[in-house]
């Protein structure tokens, strides 16, 4: 596409929307189970979808100019520091940005002889990595008990150093969707004078909903002893348009750690609590709407619907043949696995029956498995779901593993990135069957496999390379 001539007609446009969203799976309707959260009620969107619009064109950027921003993050940030044992907050983009804060804030409130580095459990989320990288912090990988997926304390506390400015917890982690020993890993971190960050992106504005609606869950909030920062997205489970989140530390002077402020330079004076400086008032004015049309009432009757779905979902997968509930997941994320049969080619089958499960790749001794987000909508579908995760099950049994061209993952292993330009690496993918530039909905068991078979840092650079090529 180049730009056009002459300016061009808005059906046009939305039309052209409509053509380019063809292939793109569905955000409604609970047949993709990770990517997109749906309460199922039509209305509570189009309300956060005007009150975006309303707000799409205020810059956050200055505070002073657009008073209505702080009125607004002041309220959504306090409804969330209400419903997580307090604190001080700052709403931005989303997990990634508000982990971002934590962290710079940690790195910066303690300033250590060496290098910074934190305790960071296998199945926290990549995040921590990010913000490790552009941060200049170390990581130190906890490992987790191999039956539960809970982080181990003990390893925690082993991995814990003289440099060590944080340490972290998941409520609860992605994969498994189980809650970290968060009140012991806090106690640990903090008779060492460590931080502790409680990952709550996911569960942050999901577990105490279940908890009332009847569900055991474990303390994992600001009001656990040594608990110092927490993360809870609202583009998650408070079912708020994407790039909502919120960072809410324990004290006000940890808060000013994850602030940035420069005078240097001859232009407007900039202060900044995000990582992003100029930015749309949008996503605050969907999650402030969302909270509005939602209230605590409507918050907890899809708790109720999330938990019964959850638990009929554990119960249904286990009763399949061939497959199995990892772990024993207080949130409503729930994944399985099998011994029987190729979860990737079984991903593939359901894709092919309209629903997206996602693949997980096997890492730090977790076998390969599918994720899937259960969501306010979920319930109304779920026998639905389950009998397309039985049937898809039957045919990945009937399909067997995914087939892979003989020497593919050797030849993938030890290629030079580095001497294959992007056209070269797409040639290399077509010939061994993969399409990169293909549209419509993939068939992804081949590409799977061969990223489990890679250790992490190759499928890291098989990935980048990816990116680089479908953007070509
Ligand atoms: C536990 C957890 N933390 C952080 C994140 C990152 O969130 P985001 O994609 O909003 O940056 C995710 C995303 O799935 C997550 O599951």
């Amino acid at each position: 596409m180049s730009l056009p001539e002459k300016g061009r007609d808005i059906e046009e446009l939305l039309a052209e929307i409509s053509r380019l969203k063809q292939d793109d799976l569905p955000v409604r309707g609970g047949k993709v189970t990770a990517y997109v959260y749906d309460t199922g009620r039509p209305e509570v969107h189009e309300a956060a979808a005007r009150a975006y619009f309303e707000m799409l064109e205020v810059n956050t950027l200055d505070p002073t100019a657009f008073p209505s921003v702080v009125e607004m993050e002041k309220q959504v940030v306090g409804a969330v520091a209400e419903l997580l044992g307090g604190g001080s907050g700052i709403f931005t983009s989303g997990g990634t940005e508000s982990i971002m804060l934590a962290v710079k804030a940690a790195r910066d409130a303690r300033p250590v002889g060496g290098r910074p580095r934190m305790a960071v459990p296998v199945t926290a989320h990549p995040a921590f990595h990010k913000a490790a990288h552009y941060l200049g912090v170390a990581v130190d990988a906890v490992p987790v008990d191999p039956v539960t997926f809970r982080a181990s304390v003990a390893a925690v506390e082993e991995a814990i150093t003289e440099d060590t400015v944080l340490v972290v917890a998941s409520a609860p982690s992605y994969p498994q969707g189980v809650v970290d020993p968060v009140a012991e890993i806090a106690a640990a971190a903090s008779a060492r004078g460590v931080l502790c960050h409680v990952d709550a992106c996911v569960g942050g504005w999901l577990l105490p909903w279940l908890r009332e609606a009847g569900a055991r869950v474990p303390p994992f909030d600001l009001s656990v002893p040594g608990v110092t920062s927490l993360s809870c997205d609202l583009h998650k489970f408070g079912y708020s348009p994407k790039g909502a989140s919120v960072v809410l530390f324990a004290d006000p002077a940890l808060r000013r750690k994850a602030y940035f402020a420069s005078a240097s330079w001859p232009g407007y004076t900039v202060i900044n609590a995000t990582v992003q400086s100029s930015k749309s008032a949008g996503p605050l004015g969907g999650a402030w709407a969302t909270f509005q049309a939602l209230g605590r009432e409507g918050y907890l009757e899809l708790g109720r619907a999330t938990l019964a779905a959850a638990r009929r979902l554990r119960e249904g997968i286990a009763g399949i043949p061939g497959l199995r509930v990892l772990g024993d997941p207080e949130s409503a994320l729930v994944a399985f696995g099998s011994d029987e049969v190729d979860v990737f080619v079984l991903s593939d089958e359901a894709r092919k029956r309209g629903w997206f499960l996602q693949p997980q790749l096997s890492y730090a001794g977790i076998p390969a498995n599918i994720h899937i987000t259960v969501t306010g909508v979920t319930l109304r579908g779920v026998e639905a779901m389950l009998e397309v995760i039985a049937e898809s099950a039957e045919a990945a049994r009937e399909r067997g593993p995914a087939a892979l061209p003989e020497g593919l993952v050797d030849l993938v292993a030890g290629l030079d990135l580095d001497a294959l330009d992007d056209a070269a690496f797409g040639e290399l993918a077509a010939a061994v069957g993969v399409d990169l530039g293909g549209s419509g909905q993939p068939e992804m068991a081949v590409v799977n496999a061969v990223l489990d078979a890679l250790p992490a840092d190759r499928r890291e650079a098989v990935l980048i390379r990816f990116l680089s090529v479908i953007y070509a």
